[in-house]
């Protein structure tokens, strides 16, 4: 006590602060050395906020992230605050993170946000056995409702769902409508038909509010970057869509019999009534599967359809050499299938571009490292976040020739659809989107449906914006457009 008193009156108040700032800082330092030694590069973190001040700088993460990947490379190490993140914008240290170290690196992140939405129950935000279990019991589900195999009834619920699209869109007649909210209305009566066993009319009241509850929570569920009020606002979003799924859950134990299992809300109550195994497939969890395969299913595939409109109105020869081909080889009436691939590989490669350019998900859902691992020679710290940077690997000049140009050549060599490493629309390894099966069947056959029988273009004088907006996913801006219905002309 002497001592500091004495110290204290030798070097004054003020002197004493910066001494004790100085020594604190020291030791931030020293002690972040230690734990966080072979990082890989990146940009120099400020004390405290990390490089905080260059997120805010810049309203699009991805952008940010695509810049530092031109400058550090295919690793490279940015800081939330304090929260070390990696972020991998090749196909090598994607490779390596998220297939070879992909069981250690596929942990999600803990935060309030995940906490608050989803107690980390479900698929999404969960990791561990838990995820596991819950992953493997859901991709068998969705085997046996039809996706990943050759299920005609799946498929066919997809074409009548196509065919309903078609004709709300001729009942436009030309004129300038908004094609998002049709599309956000077919997919979802798709997730809907797998999840609650029925489609909904385009015009019903309920249905439409629980779209706009999704559309909103998309552009603003993201990480907690909004105001409080929003952030409130998107919190009661996500329950009022979770009462939704109580309604049916209500609604099927009603008719539920246990001898079928006709959707994944019969799973649930399934699971409910199952005593053997309630370690993982817990009410909660499935519960919060059911929400998660809504949420997830129904924003993504609605947008990258919506860029493909957009895309094709800049591009009315790509548009036309896709309706030649598929005039030649179907029926008017003919809805195209996924096994009619073949038959039009011009139109399936406009929907493999339309995907790496619009890139929806620009970067993965976060990652969490479970343990210390080495990638691209670096080291990723234990508790890590590490994003999946796609877009940058999409828009890799090394790999894609003019990466912007939007060319469905790229995907033809002697006549038929060839694959490319560089292509990872649905991320890699074992988080891979679980419903990616189910979207390349939705988008092939509504995107070669739409293109067979119209052709789109903006109103007169309207100006495409290909810049889009970062919510959860990447989105266009709100546009109309017109479709011609060539079978009407
Ligand atoms: C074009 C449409 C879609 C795209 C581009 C897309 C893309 C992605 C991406 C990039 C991820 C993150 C992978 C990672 O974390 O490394 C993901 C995860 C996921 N997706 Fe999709 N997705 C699409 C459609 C769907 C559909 C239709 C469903 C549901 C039926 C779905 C359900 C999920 C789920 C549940 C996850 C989390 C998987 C996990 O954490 O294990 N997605 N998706």
């Amino acid at each position: 006590m002497s001592i500091l008193s004495s110290i204290h009156e030798t070097l004054g108040i003020p002197t004493m602060l910066i001494f004790t700032t100085v020594f604190l800082l020291s030791l931030w330092i020293v002690t972040r050395r230690q734990k966080y030694s072979n990082l890989p590069p990146g940009p120099r973190p400020l004390p405290f906020i990390g490089n905080l001040l260059l997120l805010i700088k810049t309203p699009s993460t991805y952008k940010l992230f695509h810049e530092l990947a031109q400058q550090y490379g295919g690793i490279f190490t940015i800081w939330f605050g304090s929260q070390c993140t990696i972020v991998l914008s090749n196909v090598d240290t994607l490779r390596e993170a998220f297939v070879k170290n992909g069981e250690v690196l596929g942990g999600r992140p803990r935060g309030k946000t995940s906490e608050e939405l989803t107690g980390y129950n479900g698929i999404t935000a969960n990791d561990g056995e838990s995820w596991r279990v819950l992953r493997k019991f859901s991709l068998l589900s969705l085997r046996n409702f039809g996706v990943g195999k050759n299920s005609m009834e799946l498929e066919t619920r997809i074409q009548d769902e196509t065919k309903w699209l078609q004709t709300e869109i001729s009942g436009y007649k030309g004129e300038p409508f908004d094609i998002a909210e049709l599309f956000n209305k077919a997919v979802s009566n798709v997730i809907c038909s797998i999840c609650f066993g029925e489609r909904f009319d385009y015009n019903d009241g309920t249905f439409k509010k629980l779209l706009h509850m999704l559309d909103f929570f998309f552009a603003h569920g993201g990480p907690r970057t909004g105001s409080r009020k929003m952030w409130k606002q998107v919190v009661e979003n996500d329950r009022a869509i979770k009462r939704f799924v109580k309604e049916k859950i209500e609604e099927h134990r009603k008719t539920y019999s246990g001898d079928t299992i006709r959707d994944f809300v019969d799973l649930y109550i399934q699971a409910e009534e199952n005593e053997e195994d309630k370690t993982h497939l817990t009410e909660e969890n499935v519960f919060q599967l059911i929400v998660d395969l809504f949420e997830a299913g129904t924003e993504t595939t609605k947008t990258s359809l919506t860029w493909g409109v957009l895309h094709m109105t800049q591009h009315p020869h790509i548009q036309d050499k896709c309706h030649k081909e598929l005039e030649i080889v179907f029926d008017k009436d003919h809805i195209p299938s996924a096994g009619d691939r073949l038959k039009m590989p011009y139109t399936e490669a406009t929907v493999y571009e339309l995907q790496r350019c619009a890139n929806i998900a620009p970067v993965t859902i976060p990652h969490r490292a479970q343990e210390a691992t080495s990638v691209g020679g670096y080291i990723i710290p234990a508790e890590a976040m590490i994003f999946g940077n796609l877009f940058s690997v999409h828009m890799d000049k090394e790999y894609w020739e003019n990466p912007s140009a939007f060319n469905p050549d790229r995907w033809i060599k002697n006549g038929m659809v060839i694959k490319h490493e560089n292509f990872m629309p649905f991320g890699i390894g074992r988080r891979i989107c679980l419903g990616k099966d189910l979207a390349k069947m939705e988008l092939i056959i509504m995107f070669s449906a739409l293109m067979q029988r119209f052709s789109f273009k903006l109103p007169d004088g309207a100006v495409a914006d290909m810049e889009g907006v970062q919510g959860m996913t990447l989105t266009p801006k709100p546009f109309k457009v017109c479709a011609i219905d060539k079978y009407l002309s």
